[in-house]
């Protein structure tokens, strides 16, 4: 195999590795989140989610096993890690590749363009402040629910990670799913953009609101 083609290959394994990551990456944080809102139905509901999570139906004294949540913690970084080994690349990382994305932005006012700088610019965002929630859950797996997570959010401050972090996730996660579609999908997909852009923006929105009433639900719960 010629050195373009072995270049080729690879930068197409990237691409693949890029996107199957990014959608299993999708989906976990959207169930991730509706598990999470089971505190809007009250501390009973969360406490039963975050039980099951800790497969409690297995254990003989109904306590379940915190550590699976550590496991699931790890699982998920080491994808992330991938993802963003994948991702790198693409980033205009120093300062000229930077001047000459803003030139041809200018040049080719295409509003892909711009979603794709919104989801670099969220990309980083999560880079920096996910390794911190995924330390603070997967280090504490015990205290996840009602009381524990309220009082980490409310009383520790970590809503100030989290409000950023629920900004920059909904956005990169909906933006990367529909250009995972555009990019793979059928002739179909690409006759409609507009229409699945607008889905993309209506599920970014709904899941910024679930999630912001999430936070503020936890609120009646810290001591
Ligand atoms: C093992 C993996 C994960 C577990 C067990 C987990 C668990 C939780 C829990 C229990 C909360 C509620 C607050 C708390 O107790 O601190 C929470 C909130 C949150 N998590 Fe995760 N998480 C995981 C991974 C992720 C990932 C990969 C992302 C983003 C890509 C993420 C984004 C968020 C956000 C944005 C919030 C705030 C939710 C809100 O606004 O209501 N989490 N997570």
């Amino acid at each position: 195999m010629s050195l373009t083609k072995k270049i080729n290959y690879f930068g197409g394994w990237l691409d693949v590795s890029q996107s199957v990551s990014g959608v299993v990456l999708a989906l976990f944080l959207w169930t991730h989140l509706v598990l999470v809102a089971s505190i809007l139905f009250g501390a009973e509901a969360m406490t039963f989610v975050a039980k099951t999570m800790e497969l409690s139906f297995l254990s003989a004294d109904g306590h379940g096993y915190p550590w699976v949540v550590s496991v699931i913690a790890v699982v998920v970084g080491v994808i992330t890690l991938v993802h963003v080994l994948a991702a790198v690349h693409k980033l205009p990382l120093n300062l000229q590749q930077q001047r000459a994305l803003r030139q041809q932005m200018q040049v080719i006012a295409h509003s892909d363009t711009r979603l794709w700088v919104w989801q670099a610019a969220t990309g980083v965002g999560i880079l920096l402040l996910l390794p911190l929630h995924l330390w603070l859950i997967g280090s504490a797996p015990e205290t996840i629910g009602p009381v524990g997570s309220a009082d980490r959010i409310w009383n520790d401050g970590v809503w100030m990670i989290y409000l950023p972090l629920l900004l920059c996730v909904e956005l990169h996660a909906a933006i990367g799913v529909y250009r995972v579609l555009i990019k793979w999908g059928s002739g179909t997909a690409v006759n409609r953009r507009h229409r699945i852009r607008k889905i993309k923006t209506i599920v970014s929105f709904v899941f910024v609101l679930v999630g912001l009433a999430s936070l503020l639900a936890f609120l009646p719960h810290a001591t």
